[in-house]
């Protein structure tokens, strides 16, 4: 089995100091950098947009993973392959023509991926799995960090799970929402491949050490 990687969400990173949590992330055994784009339509809140987009890229050193949480992604498919996005992950909720959506993510370059949110069934992404680098299943609800995991999220894991195999395609699937040292082995045990942490690594007092902390216990 291959590893499971740790990707470091910079929506809980100090903003103020944006280049020194970078760096962290650039020297740990972090895989990912995630990024999380909010519109304040599709979700909620607001989070940040291309300008600091651009900024972050120039310091980034590994996969730049932005997760769109907005209506209408086919609009920027291409500014954020210009910016360097290496995966781009659109909402199923958020796209009427996913499949559109995902050729145009591939045309431009990078790796497309597809989000659902805690109420949508894996079985939606049946016809759409083989065109899929990655799927990502949300374990909150999108919108905000530092909530509590969903636990029906290792269901819809395994399930996703046996959807790729069951296609014999090669997606990915990342976890995103709540995840901890106390649910990374199950997550990881029940087929995710990525793992998204942003409050429990930039909360932590050793953002590196828990960074190989959550490394060790997925990968154990
Ligand atoms: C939530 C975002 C997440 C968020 C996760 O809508 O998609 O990436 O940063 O934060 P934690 O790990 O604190 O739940
Ligand atoms: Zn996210």
């Amino acid at each position: 089995m291959s590893d499971t990687l740790i990707a470091p969400s910079l929506l809980a990173a100090d903003f103020a100091n944006l280049q020194r949590d970078i760096e962290m992330v650039n020297n740990s055994e972090a895989d990912w950098f995630h990024i999380d784009i909010m519109d304040g339509v599709f979700v909620p809140n607001i989070s940040y947009g291309m300008p600091v987009l651009e900024a972050i890229k120039k310091h980034t050193k590994k996969t730049l993973d932005v997760h769109l949480m907005i209506v209408d992604p086919d609009r920027y498919i291409k500014e954020f392959a210009r910016i360097g996005a290496n995966v781009l992950t659109v909402h199923y909720e958020a796209c009427t023509h996913l499949h559109r959506t995902i050729q145009a993510i591939k045309a431009e370059g990078m790796k497309a991926g597809v989000a659902i949110n805690p109420h949508t069934s894996v079985d939606l992404l049946k016809d759409v799995i083989k065109d899929l680098d990655l799927v990502l299943v949300m374990s909150v609800n999108p919108g905000f960090g530092g909530q509590s995991f969903i636990e029906n999220t290792y269901v819809k894991i395994q399930k996703l799970k046996e959807l790729i195999t069951l296609n014999n395609a090669d997606t990915l699937i990342e976890v995103d929402g709540g995840v901890t040292d106390k649910n990374a082995a199950e997550l990881s045990q029940a087929g995710a491949n990525v793992l998204v942490a942003g409050s429990f690594v930039f909360k932590a007092e050793d953002q590196t050490a828990t960074i190989k902390n959550l490394k060790n216990i997925a990968n154990s």
